[in-house]
């Protein structure tokens, strides 16, 4: 079953366009991960799709109903961890699941039991009784992601989750979002973390200035450039002359400049990367070379000549 459907998305902020024409599917029982460096539309996106932000035109169908005929419908079953942790850091743990319990009507007993479970599965049950304004980073996100999943949604979404957070706390995460899939959870996670989509998603989604520019599994990304080399350069004058002298070499796909650092991806099985060394010898010198096999970051690099990276938030 399709658990949303997204077609031609299109969202301005005024005159910027954040959505361009945007399709997505979403399966049921995949981790899909939305992947695109800061300020590619990832946010907006999500927002659209939980109806919290309106869309200039497109059509958005949730549990196979139209979202905004639905949408109340429809938010009962999704949980939103946005990219902000909003949590109430003045009222112990208990007290903010039966907050976001009470919303979507749990009460009682039955509030009581969901709650014991919820804490406990993100690890927080020894620290019920501690407000989180004392709480590391990590574990207010941990109780952030109790509040999106205390009414057991059946559509998980998360943005950028683990930004920001400890290494124990972001492991934790990870792997609970393995269980939730395992226990049927559909899940969108949204990262600008390559290793994190190669990690868990079972599926890849990559989203720049508001395209979708690819999108397949793990595996069929990197197959995709397989057949593609990647040479790093450290020249003496990388200045856009050579860059341009570069660019034009028959079998060079892209040359990104990082400092004084040349990132060049090829076709394989040519002599591409002979010629390139001789052009930046002539053109002032060469520190260093490094050649490498592509990995999953490079399929970024190949798509748009810039590292994923760059927009990141370190
Ligand atoms: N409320 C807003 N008003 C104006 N521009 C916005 C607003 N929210 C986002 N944008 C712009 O829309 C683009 C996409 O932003 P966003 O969806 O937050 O990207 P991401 O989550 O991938 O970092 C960016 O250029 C951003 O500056
Ligand atoms: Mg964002």
């Amino acid at each position: 079953m399709q658990v949303a459907k997204l077609r031609n998305i299109v969202k301005r902020y005024g005159n910027a366009l954040a959505l361009d024409h945007v399709d997505l599917d979403i399966h049921e029982g995949e981790i899909l991960g939305l992947l695109g460096p800061n300020g590619a539309g990832k946010t907006t996106l999500i927002h659209a799709l939980a109806g919290l932000v309106g869309i200039d035109s497109g059509s958005i169908e949730v549990f196979g109903k139209n979202q905004r005929r639905h949408l109340l419908d429809i938010k009962r079953d999704i949980g939103l961890v946005t990219q902000d942790i909003a949590i109430f850091e003045d009222m112990v743990p208990g007290e903010n699941l039966a907050f976001f319990g009470g919303i979507y009507g749990l009460k009682g007993n039955a509030l009581k039991t969901r709650i014991a479970e919820t804490l406990a599965f993100v690890g927080l049950s020894e620290h019920a009784k501690k407000t989180p304004a004392k709480f590391s980073g990590g574990m207010k996100r941990r109780l952030n992601i109790a509040c999106a999943l205390v009414h057991r949604p059946k559509l998980l979404i998360m943005d950028e989750p683990t930004v920001g957070i400890d290494p124990q706390s972001r492991n934790h995460i990870l792997e609970s979002v393995r269980e939730l899939r395992r226990r049927g959870t559909t899940i969108l996670y949204t990262t600008h973390y390559m290793e994190e989509v190669e990690a868990l998603a079972s599926r890849v989604v990559i989203l720049d200035q508001g395209h979708v520019i690819a999108q397949g599994t793990v595996d069929d990304l990197v197959r995709h450039i397989q057949h593609e080399e990647k040479m790093t350069l450290e020249v003496a004058e990388p200045g856009e002359p050579l860059l341009a002298k570069l660019r034009a070499i028959h079998g060079v796909k892209t040359v990104a400049r990082d400092g004084s650092r040349l990132l060049i991806v090829s076709r394989a099985g040519t002599d591409t990367l002979d010629r390139v060394l001789a052009i930046a010898r002539e053109a002032g010198g060469v520190r260093s070379v490094n050649a490498e096999k592509p990995n999953l970051e490079d399929v970024f690099l190949t798509l748009t000549g810039k590292q994923l990276r760059d927009g990141g938030r370190e």
